[in-house]
């Protein structure tokens, strides 16, 4: 993710982008894009990065690509809450309790229910999903999720007819969290059909371990075919509407950031191009594939829209 709004920048706005432009310097100096953040985690009292292993079944639809390095994916991070720089999640995330914690799924449902964290881990049976993420940033990973579908969540709700999109709010505690860059909570949006498509998972861990807590524990949106700023971190609501939901990187930059973010190589960011991609571990860029790779399962999802309008 990147900020930048030259005319009407906020003085409260100006450290992140500085920030993100030694971090460019950083990634290019070091060639390979890694790893600032993999020695601080490294460095943390084995407290602060306390996971647990999770029993999981393969999946049919991982990708049967190299894996990311682990300490790139649980290092190298976007979670502005803790920080604008990419080690600063790594540093700063075992601040946030992880329990108890609740999720309210509510709002346009035959049965809104608020469940506890670890009901949620028995919503259906956790599966390993490795998935390409890619990023707007021009980077990409392939990591090992572990989750469930968020359909499986969302069945047990009963989405009632009108109910078009899903919305998710991620927590935010201005105690332990940065209070400037956006406007908190940090919230993400899909369709109803993009969030019931089989692809669309509910992570609670990486690696075989329940998720780190600057990889969005104890539970994160993963969509595969849409840009990385899509997978909302450590969710606390998830609310079903009939009006398409305010996101938080459209609201600070709408020309740059829409409401689908679909991964696209023919539609450029205003700023760069979408074309490739370097993979995290890699000095050669890449083609980026539309939809990430993933067109065969969700090209149907957007048949007849003109995706340059709808980015
Ligand atoms: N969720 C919250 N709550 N806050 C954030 O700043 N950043 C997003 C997304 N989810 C973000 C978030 C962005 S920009 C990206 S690229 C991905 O998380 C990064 O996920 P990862 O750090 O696990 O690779």
């Amino acid at each position: 993710m990147l900020i930048k709004k030259p005319a009407d920048i906020l003085p409260s706005e100006i450290t992140p982008q500085r920030l993100f432009e030694r971090r460019r310097e950083f990634i290019s100096r070091s060639g390979t894009g890694l790893l600032a953040g993999a020695a601080l985690w490294h460095g943390l009292p084995s407290s602060a990065r306390a996971t647990t292993k999770l029993q999981t079944a393969p999946s049919a639809l991982s990708t049967t690509e190299p894996l990311s390095d682990r300490d790139a994916v649980t290092g190298y991070n976007n979670f502005y809450e803790f920080g604008t720089d990419k080690a600063d999640p790594a540093r700063n995330a075992h601040k946030m309790a992880l329990r108890p914690w609740t999720v309210s799924v509510e709002g346009m449902v035959g049965k809104p229910r608020r469940f506890d964290i670890d009901e949620l881990l028995r919503v259906a049976p956790l599966e390993e999903r490795i998935y390409r993420l890619r990023c707007v940033e021009a980077w990409s990973m392939v990591v090992p999720w572990v989750g469930f579908p968020l359909a499986a969540l969302l069945k047990q709700v009963e989405p009632l007819g009108s109910a078009k999109y899903v919305e998710f709010v991620t927590h935010y505690d201005p105690r332990i969290m940065i209070r400037d860059v956006i406007d908190w909570p940090y919230t993400e949006g899909l369709r109803l059909d993009e969030a019931l498509h089989p692809l669309t998972l509910l992570a609670v861990g990486v690696y075989g371990e329940t998720l780190p807590g600057q990889n969005g524990a104890p539970l994160r949106l993963v969509v595969p075919w849409k840009y990385g700023f899509k997978s909302a971190k450590s969710i606390v609501t998830i609310r079903l509407t009939d009006k398409e939901p305010a996101t938080a990187w459209n609201k600070f930059a709408p020309s740059e950031y829409g409401f689908y973010s679909n991964v696209n190589p023919e539609v450029r960011h205003p700023r760069w191009s979408q074309a490739t991609e370097r993979r995290i571990g890699e000095l050669r860029k890449r083609p980026t594939q539309m939809f990430n790779g993933y067109a065969e399962q969700v090209a149907s999802l957007y048949q007849g829209m003109d995706l340059k309008k709808f980015y």
